[in-house]
């Protein structure tokens, strides 16, 4: 989603505002902007497209400065164009602002403004922002850019992470943050601006991370932090970056997705390293161990999610129930945070999200703990507002994920699922220690597993070879590989645009089977686990309608392989361990359909990494 870049300091801030732009390609978005403060005056070029079409476009213009702002913007208000990318500047051209999130009650504050004798060259909320600004400043006595920044967001209603330059005080950005991420990089006489801290990573390792209300003014040698709501300056936390640029790398693969596909042995290993303990085996979440009995008390435990991790939060609620043996609910956070439901101050409620920025799942945090229950996160980046926000919580370790669609954080996700249901059932005493430890011995070995299935990546993307044209596809599975099929035909519409369907095989009479013809694959997660028989009538189902059948199997199940079009094996493993093996084929077969189709598999259309609107 849209992308914030800010400079000041002694280097030319324009190349480093267009790098920090290329860094954030990955969150998706469809047109750039730059805006320099030059001698007094500001020049803002912008265009629809990729940031290289705004680079081509900037290239025989005068481009240097110490201060600059640079945006990509998914559009949400106004059409992806020319005029409706950031930044903005308001009608004098005093302010010039990028802004990521939406302003809510930004109609009724344009319409006072048109009153005022304001007008607006395009459809944004972001540009009525900008001459909201503004007008606090031209009309107020003794209103300085600081203030007017400060005045204007205590009208506004809604999200942004914002960053403001003006015109007649030409030495300092000012930058707030509501419910949008925003980070300050601290350099040597130089501050750096993003909505992440990638593109300040070849800089600084020092950064904070404004908080809800923050307002932050910097000039070359100074950082002072406030609230929109009150003058005192705060002090700033500063943190330390653990990103490495290596890590934001294509290292020799073709997309970071491939990459990132094949970084999984490392990451799911990542996951729950320092975990389990190498003697007794227990395993130590030491995040949550200071609400532990509080969890353990818990007679319910709702997990709430968004896209992928509503998969993986799937896999959870089965693990949980299954082993724990408490009772679990998996819902959308879209769909929490407006439907009232019940909330109680002894449920437990975990938010599962990869980025941690995720505006649906970080309302719904908030809703729980109005209503007092204890709030957990399971997240992918360090520092990001769900894990500052929830009470306790665990990182998954997946390292910078790029690609758009999700794949080593979801694997590293459902990893720290398996060792949160093994402490809650050791805990609960509802798991005999045979089964602890055989769960355990099994996810300890699935790094060496998953080696051996990516090395049939040549046959996998035969498979998609023979498929890439297809229109419609169907995945099928059951119990702990009902989420797999569910997230396998989301890589495959997410980044190749051919429609499919996750379907629980057993739900695939009540609908799903009219699809199938001799026109459409239907992929069949059928390791052998306690579904296997029932899954194989499925498969027997689809192949009396003559479907095409592309089936996920156990390492040596030559019944299924006589069964069916095509097979790709995954070794054998515990059936609760086998989400993390299955999926994998997945990842690549989606990745394989999409770039033999032509697409963009790391920036996918009209999808983005990080949604923070909701
Ligand atoms: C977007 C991404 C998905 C992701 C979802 C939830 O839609 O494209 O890959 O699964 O958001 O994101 P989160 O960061 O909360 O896991």
């Amino acid at each position: 989603m849209c992308g914030i870049v800010g400079y000041i300091g002694p280097k030319n801030a324009y190349p480093i505002l267009l790098k920090g732009l290329k860094r954030l390609e990955y969150r998706g978005y469809d047109s750039a902007g730059v805006a320099l403060l030059q001698n007094g005056n500001t020049v803002i070029y912008k265009k629809k497209g990729k940031v290289s079409e705004l680079e081509n476009y900037c290239n025989n213009k005068a481009t240097f400065t110490n201060i600059g702002i640079a945006h990509t913007r998914w559009a949400t208000h106004g059409e992806p164009n020319d005029i409706n990318a950031h930044p903005h500047h308001s009608m004098n051209g005093l302010f010039t602002i990028i802004h990521n999130g939406i302003i809510e009650n930004y109609e009724k504050i344009k319409e006072d403004l048109s009153a005022k004798g304001y007008h607006f060259y395009g459809q944004t909320d972001s540009e009525v922002l900008a001459n909201l600004i503004e007008y606090m400043y031209a009309e107020g006595e003794h209103v300085n850019a600081e203030l007017a920044v400060r005045m204007a967001l205590s009208r506004v209603v809604g999200a942004y992470g914002l960053v403001v330059m003006c015109k007649n005080e030409p030495e300092q950005l000012i930058a707030a943050r509501k419910s949008s991420p925003l980070a300050v990089g601290i350099g040597e006489g130089e501050y750096f601006l993003a909505s992440d801290a990638t593109p300040m990573i070849e800089y600084t390792k020092n950064v904070v991370y404004l908080n809800d209300n923050d307002v932050a003014i910097l000039t070359r040698n100074s950082f002072t932090l406030k609230t929109v709501h009150a003058d005192d300056e705060l002090q700033p936390e500063i943190q330390q970056l653990e990103l490495s640029v290596g890590e934001l790398e294509k290292n020799g693969y073709e997309h970071f997705m491939l990459k990132e596909i094949f970084e999984q042995p490392k990451t799911i290993a990542d996951s729950y390293r320092g975990r389990i303990d190498p003697e007794t085996k227990e395993i130590v979440l030491g995040g949550l161990s200071e609400v532990m009995p509080r969890i353990l008390e818990a007679k319910r435990i709702v997990i709430i999610a968004c896209g992928t991790s509503w998969h993986a939060a799937l896999i959870g609620e089965y693990l949980i129930e299954e082993f724990a043996q408490v009772p679990v609910e998996v819902e959308y956070a879209s769909e929490y945070r407006y439907r009232k439901p019940i909330i109680r101050p002894d449920d437990v409620v975990l938010a599962i999200s990869q980025s941690g920025e995720t505006a649906d799942t970080m309302a719904a945090i908030r809703l729980a703990k109005e209503k007092g229950a204890l709030v957990l996160g399971i997240c992918n980046v360090v520092g990001s507002s769900i894990a500052r926000e929830t009470h306790a919580g665990v990182y998954t370790h997946a390292g910078v994920e790029i690609g758009v669609a999700s794949t080593k954080a979801f694997t590293a996700q459902v990893t720290v699922l398996i060792l949160l249901a093994m402490r809650l059932a050791r805990k609960h005493q509802t798991i005999t220690d045979e089964r602890y430890f055989s769960v355990v011995d099994s996810l300890l070995s699935v790094p060496d597993k998953l080696e051996s299935i990516l090395i049939s990546h040549p046959k996998i993307k035969e498979i998609a070879l023979k498929y890439k044209d297809s229109i419609n596809a169907l995945y099928l599975g059951r119990g702990y590989l009902f989420p797999v099929a569910l997230e396998g035909a989301l890589k495959l519409k997410e980044i190749s645009y051919i429609h499919a369907e996750g379907y629980a095989a057993g739900e695939m009479k009540h609908g799903p089977i009219a699809l199938i013809d001799s026109n459409l694959p239907v992929v069949v997660v059928a390791a052998k686990d306690r579904y296997y028989e029932k899954v194989v009538s499925n498969i027997q189902e689809v192949k009396a309608r003559k479907g095409n059948i592309i089936a996920i199997v156990t390492e040596g199940d030559s019944a299924l392989r006589a069964m069916v079009e095509d097979v790709i094996e995954i070794p054998k493993s515990d059936e609760v361990i086998t989400p993390l093996l299955a999926v994998i084929p997945l990842q690549l077969l989606a990745y394989y359909m999409a770039v033999l189709r032509g697409c963009d598999v790391d920036q996918p259309r009209n999808l983005a990494k990080s949604v923070t609107v909701e």
